[in-house]
């Protein structure tokens, strides 16, 4: 078997980095995303601000460390997507590995690119500050035309209709490319740029009257709110969603390493480097919120309601009143968001089309266009006036109960079929910074049982009161369903014989 094996997995043609620091720029692009900006400036809202940062960072280091090393080490040791490599692990979890890739592409990062188009239609907006003097009206009514609930599919909105095309564009451009001439080259420009933009956005917003106010409100600890297993839960299934976790991204990203490489001193550099980008982002929105507050004469509390509308609602009202160059405000704004969701995307689009080129050789050329292709058809249903109630339907289940089901199932295969010693070993064969046997506790016993306790007492919740209030059965259908369709379709897909190898790029 594991002669046959071999046949089938020849390594001499799969794609390789061209520099460490392509690797990291492109892997830090996956993990820097809209989650960074838009997502975790809402979160921390929500939780009161600074009561968030703490769990926040406990679970970068309780179990978003440790799990990137195990997804490096897992792809670069078997030298392949997630489902090749979960083959090679065991045959019987190969659909570990296509469920992640399957229900990502088609289920988060099919609205994800929505979200996108949305800032590219606001970075246009904002050279006119089109959104007005009500842009929360100007959000919800004119620009999403949101209906009254997920059943309620009213037409689709033609400028998000038509961002979407650019952004699924754009992400076949430069997937379509390859690891090195596409991804790699693409993120050397987008991340450098990214990072300076969002320093120049922070300082910006941090010397604008009253940004004081917003950023102690950020950073001051409310040690009161660590009590509370709501904020403990948002912040590790942010932890996740940041550093593309349990998405099957990481796995395949490592794959294209060379042999030697310093895989857990990248895993520190990569997932330090995103929460270091989310806590200047967090100055610049926080900043910025301060400052509205004080034109307002209101609590920095009270300048948002609803947290969707943090980046499309409250930060338009403050761009329209900064004092100087609101509309390269703006444009700087959205752009970030802009370079950062494309970096990400593209990072899915990889992940699942490495995944079929390694099972069926298909060429590259054509896997990423037809998956662009459906990637783009698949997002139309969000870009109606049902589109929000779908995307917060979708985000929340596929987040919460996906990656964390993926995570704890790593976990388990890393511990009973590969064992943590062997795969710390291997690990430390390969890099220069050594791990301690610290993780193997970690990813035996700690990792899981967190978040094994998140998803029982979540799923607990769920069933006493259904999610965000809507009717049961569109939950059990684009909730559940999308789940449990997703899953049956990964059963289906490892099922399939693997094709032998032709020459492949
Ligand atoms: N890490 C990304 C973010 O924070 C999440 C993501 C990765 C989403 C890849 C889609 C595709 O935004």
């Amino acid at each position: 078997m594991a002669k046959r094996k071999r046949e089938y997995f020849s390594e001499e043609h799969r794609a390789q980095w061209k520099t460490r620091t392509g690797f990291i720029f492109a892997a830090i692009g996956s993990a820097v995303g809209l989650g960074n900006i838009w997502r975790f400036s809402y979160l921390a809202y929500e939780h009161g601000g600074g009561a968030f940062l703490i769990p926040y960072f406990a679970a970068l280091f309780i179990v978003g460390i440790p799990l990137m090393i195990l997804e490096f080490g897992i792809g670069h040791r078997e030298r392949g997507s997630a489902p090749k490599s979960f083959h090679s692990i065991s045959g019987r979890f190969e659909w570990l590995g296509w469920w992640p890739v399957i229900f990502v592409m088609f289920g988060i990062v099919v609205y994800y690119s929505v979200v996108i188009s949305w800032c590219v239609n606001y970075l246009f907006y904002s050279f006119n500050l089109a959104w007005g003097a009500d842009p929360n009206s100007f959000f919800f009514n004119d620009f999403l035309q949101l209906s009254s609930g997920p059943g309620d599919i009213t037409g689709f909105s033609r400028p998000i209709l038509s961002g979407l095309l650019l952004v699924w564009f754009l992400n076949w451009l430069i997937v379509y490319a390859g690891v090195e001439k596409g991804i790699e080259r693409a993120t050397k420009i987008l991340m450098p740029a990214l990072f300076l933009m969002i320093i120049a956005l922070a300082i910006w917003a941090l010397t604008l009257p009253n940004a004081a106010e917003g950023v102690k409100q950020y950073l001051r600890p409310d040690f009161s709110a660590l009590g509370d297993t709501g904020v403990w839960m948002a912040a590790f299934s942010q932890i996740f969603f940041t550093l593309s976790l349990g998405f099957g991204i990481m796995i395949a990203y490592a794959s294209y390493l060379p042999r030697k490489t310093d895989l857990a001193g990248n895993a520190y550099v990569i997932s330090i480097g995103n929460c270091i980008f989310s806590l200047i982002a967090g100055l610049a929105v926080f900043g910025t919120l301060g400052y509205m507050a004080g034109v307002r004469g209101v609590g920095v509390g009270e300048v948002v309601d609803q947290s969707v509308g943090l980046a499309f609602v409250a930060y338009p009202q403050a761009i329209s009143i900064i004092p100087a160059f609101p509309h390269i405000f703006g444009v700087l704004f959205f752009g970030i968001l802009v370079f950062a969701g494309l970096s990400s995307s593209i990072s899915i689009v990889e992940a699942f089309a490495s995944s079929v080129m390694d099972k069926f050789h298909y060429s590259r050329k054509s896997v990423v266009s037809v998956l662009c292709l459906a990637g783009f058809l698949g997002g139309i249903i969000f870009t109606t006036g049902a589109g929000l109630h779908w995307l917060d339907i979708t985000d929340h289940f596929l987040t919460n109960y996906g990656l964390t089901v993926v995570a704890i199932l790593e976990c388990v295969v890393a511990a009973w079929l590969i064992k943590t010693s062997r795969m710390r070993k291997y690990i430390n064969s390969v890099s220069t910074l050594k791990t301690g046997k610290w993780w193997e506790y970690s990813i035996g016993f700690i990792t899981p049982a967190i978040l094994a306790y998140f998803f029982i007492t979540g799923l607990y919740g769920e069933i006493i009161s259904p999610y965000g209030g809507y009717p049961i059965r569109w939950l059990l259908l684009i909730g559940y369903g999308w789940l449990i369709i997703t899953l049956l379709a990964a059963v289906a897909v490892s099922k399939i014989r693997w094709r032998h190898e032709k020459n492949e790029v």
